[in-house]
This record gives structure tokens, sequence and C-alpha cells, in this order.
């Protein structure tokens, strides 16, 4: 069946009450451009909850670059197929000026957690995705928002946020869906040349050789280098940073416990993270 799509705030709101009404609501907030990954955020939510919501929004408060919001993919028609066949009930999909009618002089900021990793290098990013995050939040109401690992920063401060705001919603994180060849699913993956897509997949593999190191007892410079060591001579390559992190995304310089490694890197014009979490066992 064919979602119900909205348009305005207030009736998605008037919809995910009545959605409400019948029991639990999920929802899965994107950016469209809807794929595999998001398909697997949208089938847990179906399998938890009464109904599903999905939002449709390119957000521009989190794109620090002018082009790259411009050049974001964005197909409405094919999201909605995507939507209907996996039985969403209902697509919120508004435009800028529904969401922003005037200059937002509000914001919701997780300091520290924001401004590491992909903070960073994309000053004011998550200032604009925990603000926007905060406003879906509070139209669609949901009972579980369902966010996926490969944003893994995202995920921490979504987090802090809905913790310290204290919003009545329970975050579930969603393992991260990958190409047969390891490639995390991103809309970003569409923008890669050719030659560029064959080498994507070898910020996995960094990430494994990182990951089996951390899980042989090497140390954590060991494991970063041993990652780098394979992306080392790729020309087109640009790697931003490689990190061990623990939990709350603080680089960590002894292993006491299962740490996540995160990379970000370019490929020609195409920026893509990725990040794999170690095995507690394996230190036990
Ligand atoms: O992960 C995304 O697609 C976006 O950052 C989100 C959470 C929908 C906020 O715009």
């Amino acid at each position: 069946m064919t979602p119900v799509l909205i348009k305005t705030i207030h009736e998605a709101r008037e919809r995910c009450d009545e959605l409400r009404r019948a029991g639990r609501l999920g929802f899965v907030p994107t950016m469209g451009a809807l794929h595999r990954g998001h398909g697997a955020l949208i089938d847990q939510a179906r399998q938890e909850c009464a109904g599903v919501a999905v939002s449709i929004f390119v957000n521009p408060t989190q794109f620090d670059r002018k082009e790259d919001y411009e050049h974001y993919s964005r197909n409405l028609v094919a999201d909605l197929e995507f939507c209907a066949e996996r039985g969403v009930d209902l697509v919120f999909a508004p435009d800028a000026a529904e969401m922003y009618p005037s200059p937002l002089k509000t914001f919701v900021e997780v300091t520290d957690l924001s401004e590491r990793l992909c903070g960073h290098f994309r000053p004011g990013h998550f200032r604009g995705v925990a603000t926007v995050v905060a406003k879906l939040f509070q139209i669609v109401q949901p009972d579980v928002a369902y966010f996926g690992e490969k944003d893994a920063q995202q995920l921490a401060i979504v987090r802090r946020m809905t913790a310290d705001l204290n919003f009545p919603v329970e975050i579930t994180a969603v393992t991260t869906v990958r190409e047969a060849d390891g490639l995390a699913l991103s809309s970003r993956n569409e923008r890669l040349g050719q030659e560029e897509r064959q080498i994507a997949p070898r910020l996995f593999v960094a990430l494994e050789a990182a990951r089996q190191a951390v899980e042989a007892g090497k140390s954590v410079n060991e494991a970063k280098q041993a990652g780098l060591a394979t992306l080392r001579g790729i020309r087109q390559m640009n790697v931003e940073y490689f990190e061990v992190v623990d939990g709350e995304m603080q680089p960590v310089t002894k292993i006491e416990g299962p740490v996540r490694i995160l990379v970000a890197a370019w490929l020609g014009g195409t920026r893509l993270i990725d990040n794999v979490l170690t095995n507690a066992a394996a230190r036990a």
C-alpha cells in the first residue's frame, strides 16, 4: 500500500497522533535517496512497531558545503515506491520553508561529542543534525527511532541529545548494510566514478585490518598503522582520520574493552565514512 505523503507539520502531527493511538510508533528519519541501508531501518521498525513513519528531508543546516547540499541526490517518486514496498504508513517530506520558515535562532548542540572526528572536519554539521532531529522528534513524537550504525558519531550524538533533553524516544541502532565487496551502503556511493567505486571497499579492508590487530592484542597505534598501511599509495584517496574510539567517541590510547574503529576519507570529490566494532570477547 502506498504510504500517506505529508508535506506540512500540522498534518504530520495529526497523522502521527492517529498512528500512535494504534500502538507503538516507529520513526526512520532520512534525507531520501533511499537504499538497502535505509531498508534495514524501515524493516526493523516494521517488525517492532504498529505504525512506521519515515521522514524525507534534505536538511540544509547540516551541510557544511553548499555544493554538497545542491548535489545531494533527490528522487521523491522512487523513495515513495521504496517506502510502499516496505509497508511504511506515512512519509513526511516537508520542504525547507516548512521546516525553517525563518532563520533559526535556536539550536541543539551536543558539545564535545560534536567537535571531534567528522565534527572537526565539518564545522556545524552535527549542530544541524541534532537540531533537525530534535525538531522531527517534536513533530512525529515517535516511541522509537531508528539510526544506522554506519553514522556512528551521529548515533552517539542523537543518543546523548535524547537523554540530555529527556525526549521520551527509544533510540535503536541498526547494523551497517554492506555491498558484497564490503563497501558500506551510502547515498554518496552513487557519486563515485567507476575506478573510485572499485577502490572504495578498501576502507572496509583497512578497518578490518585494524580490528584484527586490536583483537590480536596489538596496541592502538599498531592497529591504526595496520589499517592505514592498507590504504597507503592509493593516489585517489585522502584520509581525513582513522581513529580508535570508545562508546563516547573519545579516542583511546589503550584498549580496555570493545572499541570502535572509524575512518573518513575523500575519494576524488566524494567523502566516505565507515566504522567497525571490535569483538569484546576476543580480548577477554
Ligand atoms: O542520517 C541522515 O540521513 C541525517 O543526518 C538525518 C538523521 C536524517 C538528519 O537529517
